[in-house]
């Protein structure tokens, strides 16, 4: 959030022609990566992300193991050319929260019970970004896991809204999370209304949150019936292709 203001609302539209509570484009392909055992890539606008799932599969280190349940691993990282500004390769402060919080965003949904002793990694590869990329990260992961035939008690769909120009928004561009007031990303079991991740950066009335939160969900929902949609789209095609 940069303290200089450009004007991100004009005749009640924002500067990508969006309403107020309107996603960007959104496209899921299931199952596009050979040797992992899921994978999907999503895009979101002009955020474009790769997900790949290995195992459950034996944990090593095996002190690293629990004897209880799979450990999820993942790893949310974004490629140098990703950015404007080449972003320097490898993990820093900022991808280490994002791959903390996403893990801790879809743990509640995996059985991890069924697979004591092992790992179950997730690699979420950021391509191109455009603010949200942690929201494409965890949605592309979600379908994933599912796609890799992990048992799960539902996908885990994300959105972030916002504030701009004092109005609050659904699903922050990168000119809108530079520059607005606010950005609050937000993941969800869209089923039992479960939130999973909540994160804020910058500040919002408590009326703004709470209407935030509302617009939020629905994004979540309408994300959910789109990862759903593609993963019966998969899996219906006779044959899989492989
Ligand atoms: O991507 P997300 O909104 O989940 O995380 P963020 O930390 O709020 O970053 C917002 C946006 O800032 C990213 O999506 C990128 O477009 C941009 N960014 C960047 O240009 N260079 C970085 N090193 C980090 C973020």
């Amino acid at each position: 959030m940069k303290e200089e203001k450009i004007e991100l609302i004009k005749d009640g539209k924002r500067l990508s022609g969006r309403g107020f509570e309107e996603l960007r484009p959104i496209k899921i392909d299931v199952g596009v990566l050979k040797r992992a055992d899921g994978s999907c890539y999503f895009e979101l606008g002009n955020n474009k992300a790769l997900a790949a799932v290995y195992g459950p599969r034996e944990m090593h280190p095996r002190h690293f193991q629990n004897a209880k349940m799979a450990v999820v691993k993942y790893r949310y990282n974004m490629a140098p050319f990703s950015v404007d500004d080449r972003k320097r390769p490898g993990p820093d402060r900022r991808s280490q929260e994002i791959s903390m919080v996403s893990r801790k965003a879809l743990d509640p949904v995996i059985l991890r019970e069924l697979y004591p002793k092992t790992a179950i990694e997730v690699y979420v590869e950021v391509l191109q970004s455009d603010a949200g990329t942690r929201t494409a990260g965890i949605n592309a992961a979600s379908v994933a896991l599912a796609d890799a035939g992990i048992p799960m008690k539902d996908l885990v769909s994300s959105v972030a809204i916002g504030k701009i120009d004092g109005e609050v928004v659904l699903d922050l561009d990168a000119k809108e999370d530079n520059f607005g007031e606010a950005d609050m990303p937000v993941a969800m079991i869209a089923r039992t209304n479960t939130i999973t991740l909540l994160q804020m950066d910058g500040r919002l009335k408590k009326e703004e949150f709470e209407r935030g939160l509302k617009i939020a969900m629905t994004g979540c929902r309408k994300i959910y019936e789109l990862q759903r949609a593609a993963l019966v789209e998969k899996y219906s095609k006779s044959g899989n292709e492989e």
